[in-house]
């Protein structure tokens, strides 16, 4: 049994009146090898109330090259029934992971889908897209961040909350690494430079020291603090085998603006290796073809109970 749990229960991101949103995430973990299928089963709850989306991926190489098919948030999202995602923007440095990412592209045969494969820093390349390519206000727009342990500057954090100005902003899902992040941190040659880049601030000195099971609380709290995110979630992803069983290896944080984001990524998360339902059964129960975008991307739909 994991040692670590989560619950999920933040009251100032609850509307009074809600039912309490609460996971215990170590009941029905997810573990390592799963997290590429949270994110797909996630966007494909989401795709039915916007019927559109954007999806960037800054560290998008497989890390399992043998066991894509499973593994690889990008090959997932982009297989992901039904297709309504129109805009893909791939990124990563390795040179085997932009080839294999290339030909994911060129096998796309989803008309109206633009999908860009950039390799580079993706510190780089992800700001310099975004502003060679403004993203609507009103695009639905997601942002996987699934750096290994310090590869993601603050600074593309910030580029990518900050992106939008008035409509939803874009909704990311940032990896922490705690398995191994205090090995990391004593591993470093430089740790004031090379922490400064990556946490932005010398508060990675408050999140070395404090217990493995706070930081991803404390970070889900930074997203909703320095950009205003409406919710912020903490998901543990757990190890499942070998002398790390049962730990948290990674917390994901999942910050959006959307109100049905909190309870579909629980659902995702409690269902991840359920098969998935059926496309008419997600159409009845989202009431796709009732809903009605608003304004800045959200929608209301015929059932908001999930
Ligand atoms: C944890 S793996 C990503 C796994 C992938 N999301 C998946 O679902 O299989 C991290 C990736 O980041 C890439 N990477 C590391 N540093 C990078 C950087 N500065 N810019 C872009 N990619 C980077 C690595 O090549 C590797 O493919």
């Amino acid at each position: 049994m994991p040692e670590e749990q989560c619950h999920l229960f933040d009251p100032s991101s609850i509307p009074i009146g809600e039912k309490k949103l609460e996971l215990k995430t170590a009941e029905a973990p997810v573990w390592t090898e799963n997290k590429a299928q949270l994110i797909q089963r996630y966007l494909r709850y989401f795709v039915f109330i916007t019927k559109h989306g954007t999806y960037l991926d800054a560290f998008s190489a497989p890390q399992s090259p043998d066991h894509a098919d499973v593994s690889c948030a990008a090959k997932l999202v982009l297989e992901s029934d039904p297709k309504w995602f129109r805009n893909f923007a791939l990124f990563d440095l390795s040179k085997p992971g932009i080839a294999f990412l290339q030909n994911l592209a060129t096998a796309n045969t989803v008309t109206k889908r633009t999908i860009h494969v950039i390799q580079g820093d993706s510190n780089v390349e992800l700001p310099a897209f975004l502003a060679k390519n403004p993203i609507p206000e009103k695009e639905a727009t997601f942002c996987l961040l699934d750096q290994r342990t310090f590869e993601c500057d603050w600074q593309t954090v910030v580029e990518v909350a900050k992106h939008k100005k008035t409509g939803n902003k874009i909704e990311v899902f940032y990896f922490l690494a705690q398995g191994w992040l205090d090995r990391s941190i004593a591993a470093l040659g430089n740790p004031e430079v090379d922490l400064l880049k990556w946490w932005g601030n010398d508060d990675w000195k408050v999140l070395a020291k404090m217990p493995g099971s706070e930081r991803g609380i404390y970070l889900a709290e930074r997203f909703k603090k320095e950009f205003g995110y409406r919710y912020a979630y903490a998901f543990a992803i757990y190890q499942r085998d070998g002398i790390d069983a049962g730990k948290v290896m990674f917390w994901m944080i999942h910050a959006s603006d959307h109100e049905e984001a909190p309870k579909l990524m629980m659902r995702a998360y409690r269902n991840v290796v359920a098969p998935l339902e059926p496309i008419e059964q997600l159409k009845m129960e989202f009431g796709a073809d009732a809903a009605s975008t608003t304004a800045n991307g959200s929608v209301a739909t015929a059932n908001p109970q999930r």
